[in-house]
């Protein structure tokens, strides 16, 4: 997506050799246009799937995911960061660490939401380490459903996350791939 790469060089702000900050498109204020544009992307890359949902984590995932699920006219799911320690009988709930928060959450799906019945597109924001991603892949397995792949806006592929699930046989579908944040430049691959 052009349009998408010219934002990114004109907003994004190279924080460290590791971190791009994309408050103005992304983690912070959302584009309508531009979001409901990724959204008609990922919706034609997986026209030929039968999606029944789309699932995403909150927050920055929901936007993006929205787009592609109004487009797709399907449901959007989106996995809670759990805050309580009020135990859920009917929730999935995995443990993941968070590359740039440096901490750990619990993302929650609720049962009642996901099943064996559904063939799910998992839509986020970035993919970094693919922690998150990897949680909520066990989610989408411990609840019988079948993934039909990812749809990332932002992939930074000089962090494994997104080759590590192409190797286990995972479709991952990029908007944009960044191969080096080095020098404070955007470099895309
Ligand atoms: P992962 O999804 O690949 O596992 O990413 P990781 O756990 O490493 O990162 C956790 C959070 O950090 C995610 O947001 C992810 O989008 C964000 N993140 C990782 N690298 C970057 C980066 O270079 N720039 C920005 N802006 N964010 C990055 P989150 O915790 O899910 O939070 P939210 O944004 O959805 O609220
Ligand atoms: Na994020
Ligand atoms: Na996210």
């Amino acid at each position: 997506m052009q349009k998408l790469k010219e934002r990114i060089l004109e907003e994004g702000v190279v924080v460290s050799n590791d971190v791009l900050k994309l408050d103005g498109l992304l983690n912070h204020q959302v584009d309508p246009e531009l979001t409901m544009d990724m959204g008609r992307e990922f919706a034609a890359r997986y026209a030929e799937e039968p999606i029944t949902k789309v699932i995403t984590v909150e927050s920055s995932g929901i936007p993006v995911a929205f787009a592609t699920a109004i487009t797709l006219g399907v449901p959007l799911l989106f996995a809670r960061r759990k805050k309580t320690l009020i135990a859920e009988p009917d929730a999935l709930t995995e443990r993941v660490p968070s590359f740039t928060k440096g901490i750990v959450t619990d993302i929650m799906v609720s049962r009642q939401y996901l099943g064996e019945q559904d063939r799910v597109l998992f839509i986020d924001d970035i993919i970094a380490n693919g922690d998150a991603a990897r949680g909520l892949i066990k989610i989408i397995e411990r609840s019988g459903a079948s993934l039909a792949g990812l749809g990332i806006v932002v992939e930074k592929s000089f962090q494994a996350g997104g080759r590590t699930l192409r190797e286990q046989g995972i479709r991952v579908e990029s908007l944009v791939r960044i191969a080096s944040l080095a020098g404070g430049k955007v470099t895309f691959t």
